[in-house]
């Protein structure tokens, strides 16, 4: 079988001034769908990079990436942000919310951004907001919410594409351990909810291991 995805010999490289950061070294990773993986490492290990390049973010210098069987490396800017709509859904630290947007409107976002109509994506919206443990809150704007009630609302704006992908940059830097167990949680049955789907977060959360189903550490750009 296929992997979900394919990483071969990545290498990313930073040029700033004179010097030049080996941010990917070669890194090798093949990772399958229906499984909550847990990505650790010391700080400039290479990790957000790695996430970035598997979400179309970023794009690698050379090596060979697929994801879903889309070959990234072959892509245009175009079909790049196509993909990164249809098949990656973003979890970041600071939730990234739209401030003066009400908890459903936050999660119908993308679609918006697809050319669907937000008023059209409001009962999937809600949907996925009972989905959180968030039902209550919808038409809350996010200063009217808790960092954790802020993560939920993200984690479920994650989900309206129906992404093959999740990729989760430090979703619980910002929280306290509680909240935080919480996110894990909810994160890892995302996961196993579709035996496709793959949750991939990067944390230096030392709890997270134990909601993962893999733990893969990066070091110096490549796959400890
Ligand atoms: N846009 C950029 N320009 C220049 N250098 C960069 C850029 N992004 C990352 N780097 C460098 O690449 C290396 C890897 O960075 P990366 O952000 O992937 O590390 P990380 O493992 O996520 O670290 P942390 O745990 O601190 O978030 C670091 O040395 C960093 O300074
Ligand atoms: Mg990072």
């Amino acid at each position: 079988m296929t992997p979900l995805i394919e990483a071969v010999d990545l290498v990313r490289e930073y040029t700033m001034g004179e010097e030049t950061v080996r941010a990917l070294d070669e890194l090798t990773l093949r990772l399958d769908g229906g499984q909550f993986v847990s990505v650790v490492g010391p700080s400039g290990a290479g990790k957000s990079t790695l996430l970035h390049v598997i979400g179309a973010l970023d794009v690698a210098d050379s090596g060979r990436i697929v994801v879903d069987g889309a070959d990234l490396g072959a892509m245009s800017d175009d079909e790049q942000s196509e993909f990164r709509r249809r098949k990656i859904g973003f979890i970041f630290q600071f939730f990234n919310l739209v401030p003066t947007m009400s908890a459903w409107e936050n999660v119908a976002l993308p679609r918006l951004l697809d050319g669907q109509s937000l008023r059209g994506s409001r009962s999937d919206a809600l949907a996925l907001l009972e989905r959180v443990g968030l039902g209550n809150r919808a038409d809350h704007r996010p200063s009217e919410l808790s960092g954790g009630q802020m993560q939920r609302v993200a984690v479920a704006r994650s989900l309206v594409m129906d992404p093959r992908i999740v990729l989760a940059d430090e979703p619980t830097g910002n929280l306290d351990s509680a909240t935080g167990a919480a996110i894990l949680e909810l994160l890892r049955d995302v996961a196993h909810d579709d035996a496709t789907r793959l949750v991939l977060m990067v944390t230096h959360d030392t709890s997270a291991a134990q909601y993962a189903d893999r733990t893969i550490t990066v070091r110096d750009g490549r796959i400890a």
